[in-house]
């Protein structure tokens, strides 16, 4: 039997992923273990891998195949626009895509004027403004920490996630305008989907039916 691979982004989603599957019998406690510097976990009883990968590289991981499968939220998903299946809705992870920003610059936005927008995710903030406002905007990529990008004056506003409120609140920004909703998804390898559908789909359908309970 060939191991299967889980890529997991590292990060909030990693200990609800384990419990999950730790329902479904899976169980690699080591996934969890904070003073490991070790990087992939194996269960050999059940053929399984697990690596930890930062969230934006998990779907190059599952779309060369690398990884069969992948958990990550449906954030870097829209924003990596990889070949992978996305095949189940975890539920947990939720949060919002939004534009933020100081209140003050509400009314740019209403009067789509030529603004800058920082952002992580600079290819879901020009979907939105290019296809979805049809507004033209200077779109500057960070990778973190991007509510600065307004507190010292590089961007107007930013196109972050917002999940509890804490960060915009503490920073004085606030949410302008809803994107989407997003969650935490399992995105499979479309060869692997094929060559181990057997063990795959009892995994999804196992997660599906832990997830249900
Ligand atoms: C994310 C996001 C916000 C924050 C939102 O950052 O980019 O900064 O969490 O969460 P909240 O609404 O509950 O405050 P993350 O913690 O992933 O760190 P980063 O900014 O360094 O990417």
């Amino acid at each position: 039997m060939r191991y299967l691979t889980f890529a997991l982004g590292k990060g909030r989603l990693v200990n609800d992923t384990m419990e999950l599957l730790e329902k479904c019998g899976i169980v690699c406690s080591e996934v969890t273990d904070k003073n490991t510097r070790k990087l992939i976990f194996t269960n050999e009883e059940l053929g399984l891998k697990f690596f930890l990968a930062k969230g934006p590289d998990v779907p190059t991981y599952v779309e060369y195949g690398a990884a069969d499968i992948g958990v990550v939220g449906e954030d870097t998903i829209l924003e990596m626009g990889r070949n992978v299946y996305e095949v189940l809705d975890l539920g947990f992870g939720k949060c919002r895509m939004c534009v933020a920003g100081p209140a003050q610059k509400r009314q740019l936005l209403e009067h789509h004027e030529m603004i800058r927008v920082a952002s992580k995710y600079p290819n879901i903030a020009r979907d939105y403004f290019y296809n979805k406002k049809n507004q033209t905007v200077d779109i500057i990529k960070l990778n973190g920490s991007v509510e600065l990008g307004p507190i010292v004056g590089l961007s107007d506003v930013i196109v972050d996630i917002v999940e509890t409120g804490s960060t915009l609140k503490a920073n004085g920004l606030e949410v302008l305008e809803e994107i989407c909703d997003l969650s935490a998804r399992v995105i499979v390898n479309p060869v692997s989907m094929q060559m181990e559908s057997e063990r795959i789909r009892k995994i999804i359908s196992d997660m599906k039916a832990a997830l249900e309970q």
